[in-house]
């Protein structure tokens, strides 16, 4: 894959490298995680990343680790809190990462504003007590809107030092929301963002989606201006995945079934209007898809993992990095609780990088982060001719040290990241593709993900 290919318009690869069961399956008695015996100091920054996987919606577009209904959440929720707050201790006591600093920690899910704030507090206590860690701007968390019905919740948040969240409006196009199981309604989108702003937590940040079926150009830059009147504190805006062997995937097939069925081509006409749409209206772009008014810089969070920083991936599903060493945690929540209960690092998959795969992480993100300065790229000689390319391209230049993309660039930057993936590392792409095909799972996290939303309520 030297040359880059510009056919497609690709999604930023925000995970690198992609563990596949196929190849990284590993037994829970292996050595793997003995490289956290090593008491070195350990200056790379690092995140702290907890996976809460209960959700009240069914948006058939989403292939994440979740579990629906509230019989799941009554017979889990106390239990898997618990094993959390296990597992981030479990990491805490190792040598290499005691008393490390820990320089944001995201929340993600699922749906974590289902989590009571007595839990809430429960796992913030275990985290300061653990590691070396400011609650500040840098803790977020994201989940559903309909979830914020009363100030009281995100007046929790803000006391527990969690001040910036995020939540999906995807669109407020009632016929696509419905089509997509959206279950949280026009109006639970402005009621909360009125109890936010009540409640004092106006850092809240709006997830867009384009791409959408049925979903056109004109729709979108309708959303996005709907969306600008709520104030956000910045926009992301993704372009609709469709995901093999989901729901979505099965309808997206049946011929006829929606009048716009999402393409390459309609999210490449969707990104370039939009894009131009909010950098009219005052916007900036922060990373490729963030867009805010407000927002000067990256986040550190973002910023941390971009550039090549560590991840400790706590609960179901999660992904860690650290030093080079990849893990994926099991996407099962009864085997997930079952590994904590017998003290097991709950990761089924795990990969040791070499040094060029760890260098080239850092080349396959910077492309989110449209520049590097030189004096980032890891082993300036390895990269050289494909960055010579991506120049006569067009598609970057330096400004003085910094390399740049270019407007062109940032539009094709899933493409430049394609390109610093080795060819045996999109081999192992190509496999777990296959895989999941032939055993009709979702490749995202090799699951049987969409299955559930047949049955939202047990
Ligand atoms: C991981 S979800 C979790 C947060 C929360 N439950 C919510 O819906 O906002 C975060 C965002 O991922 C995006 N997303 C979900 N499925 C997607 C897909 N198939 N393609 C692109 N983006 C997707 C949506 O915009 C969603 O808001
Ligand atoms: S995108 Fe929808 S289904 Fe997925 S986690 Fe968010 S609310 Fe739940």
């Amino acid at each position: 894959m030297l040359e880059i290919n510009l056919k497609e318009r690709l999604d930023d690869f925000w995970v690198f490298p992609k563990l596949t069961k196929i190849q990284h399956s590993r037994d829970y008695n292996d050595n793997f995680f003995e490289f956290l015996n090593n008491s070195e100091v350990m200056n790379v920054p690092t995140n702290l990343y907890i996976h809460i996987p209960f959700c009240d919606s069914g948006c058939i577009f989403c292939p994440y680790y979740k579990l629906h209904g509230q019989t799941n959440y009554k017979k889990y929720l106390s239990k898997y809190v618990d094993s959390i707050i296990f597992e981030i201790k479990k990491y805490a006591e190792q040598p290499l990462l005691k008393n490390i600093k820990i320089e944001s920690v995201h929340f993600g899910g699922g749906n974590p504003f289902l989590i009571p704030l007595s839990d809430l507090k429960r796992i913030v206590e275990t985290i300061k007590s653990c590691f070396n860690v400011e609650v500040n701007d840098n803790w977020t968390m994201e989940g559903s809107i309909n979830l914020i019905r009363d100030e009281a919740y995100p007046r929790g948040l803000l006391e527990l030092g969690i001040n910036r969240i995020s939540f999906g409006v995807q669109t407020f196009n009632e016929e696509i929301r419905n089509a997509m199981n959206i279950k949280a309604t026009i109006e639970d989108i402005y009621n909360g963002v009125e109890i936010l702003n009540k409640a004092g937590l106006s850092e809240y940040c709006i997830d867009m989606m384009y791409n959408l079926p049925n979903q056109s150009v004109e729709d979108f830059i309708e959303d996005l201006k709907k969306v600008t009147e709520l104030n956000p504190y910045h926009i992301d805006i993704y372009n609709m995945a469709v995901f093999p062997n989901t729901y979505l995937d099965k309808l997206v097939q049946t011929k006829g079934h929606f009048r716009i069925n999402p393409s390459n081509e309609n999210q490449m006409k969707m990104f370039r209007e939009g894009d131009r749409w909010l950098l009219e209206n005052g916007y900036k772009q922060i990373i490729t898809n963030t867009y805010s008014k407000k927002q000067k810089e990256i986040h550190i969070g973002d910023k941390v993992y971009l550039e090549n920083g560590n991840v400790i991936g706590i609960g179901v599903s999660a992904r860690g990095y650290i030093n080079g060493y990849a893990y994926k945690n099991v996407c099962d929540i009864r085997d997930y609780l079952e590994l904590i209960e017998n003290n097991n690092f709950p990761a089924d998959l795990a990969y040791h990088c070499t040094l060029d795969q760890h260098y080239d992480r850092r080349m396959v993100y910077f492309p989110i982060l449209m520049e590097i300065n030189k004096c980032d790229i890891p082993d300036y000689s390895r990269y050289e001719e494909r960055i010579n390319q991506l120049i006569e391209r067009k598609l970057v230049k330096w400004v003085g040290d910094t390399l740049k993309l270019t407007k062109e660039g940032i539009f094709w930057s899933g493409n430049i990241s394609a390109l610093f993936i080795s060819e045996e590392r999109w081999a192992t792409y190509i496999k777990s593709f296959l895989v999941a095909a032939k055993e009709k799972i979702n490749p995202y996290n090799e699951d049987m993900m969409g299955k559930e939303v047949v049955d939202l309520e047990e």
